[in-house]
């Protein structure tokens, strides 16, 4: 269920040279619920001109049934399997740029197989900028709990030091969707083309590790 975005300008120099940088790579996002994978993984595919997948929706397709009714007819460990298998698939299609559910990279088998098939970007959220984006649906069955905002501490504490392990971090914040697109672009060129290719910082305190 790949979506192509509208069609855009003619792509600049930056923007054809790390599509041609990443051969048959994907881009994959990873990070907590609300960090905006979706929305700027949609965003800087239509920059790169490449297919954008949303790996929930794929998952949600294959099954026939959607996330929270998949956790609550077959439990999460039914859905994380499904959701390993749906990712290896997507990454022997690349390139794409592909958005993953919160939990994906916290298992190591998929963590390798995104380490080896693409270039990953941790869309980096606080608590509480995740808390005012979940807040209002109800869509996310981890969150379905007494005290969600303990729950997401919890997670955070759990999941950053293996989100830290992607290829580039952009810190996601309230800031406009295209300026975040921009840094993903800039960390990317630095990353896969190599001007100034060690870490750098920018102005924002965004750090690209190469
Ligand atoms: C999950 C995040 C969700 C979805 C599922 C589990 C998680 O995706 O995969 O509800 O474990 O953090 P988003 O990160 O796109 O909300």
């Amino acid at each position: 269920m790949s979506e192509t975005t509208s069609p855009a300008p003619a792509s600049t120099p930056q923007e054809a040279e790390i599509a041609a940088a990443l051969g048959m790579r994907s881009i994959v996002l990873v990070g907590m619920m609300g960090a905006g994978k979706s929305t700027i993984g949609r965003r800087l595919a239509g920059r790169l001109r490449l297919p954008f997948t949303d790996a929930d929706a794929e998952i949600a397709a294959a099954a026939g049934m959607s996330i929270p009714e998949i956790f609550e007819t077959h439990g999460e460990q039914h859905f994380r399997d499904g959701e390993a298998r749906v990712i290896a698939r997507l990454l022997d299609h690349g390139p794409a740029v592909l958005a993953t559910g919160g939990g994906a990279f916290m298992r190591e088998e998929t963590r390798n197989r995104i380490r080896d098939r693409a270039v990953s970007i941790w869309l980096r959220a606080d608590a509480d900028i995740i808390m005012r984006r979940v807040r209002r649906r109800a869509d996310r069955p981890l969150l379905q709990t007494a005290d969600p905002a303990a729950t997401v501490s919890r997670l955070l504490e759990q999941r950053e030091p293996v989100y830290q392990n992607a290829d580039l971090t952009i810190a996601s914040r309230d800031v406009p969707h295209e300026k975040i697109v921009d840094e993903c672009v800039d960390a990317l060129h630095a990353r896969l083309c190599g001007n100034g290719a060690a870490a750098h910082e920018t102005r924002d305190g965004i750090s690209a590790t190469p």
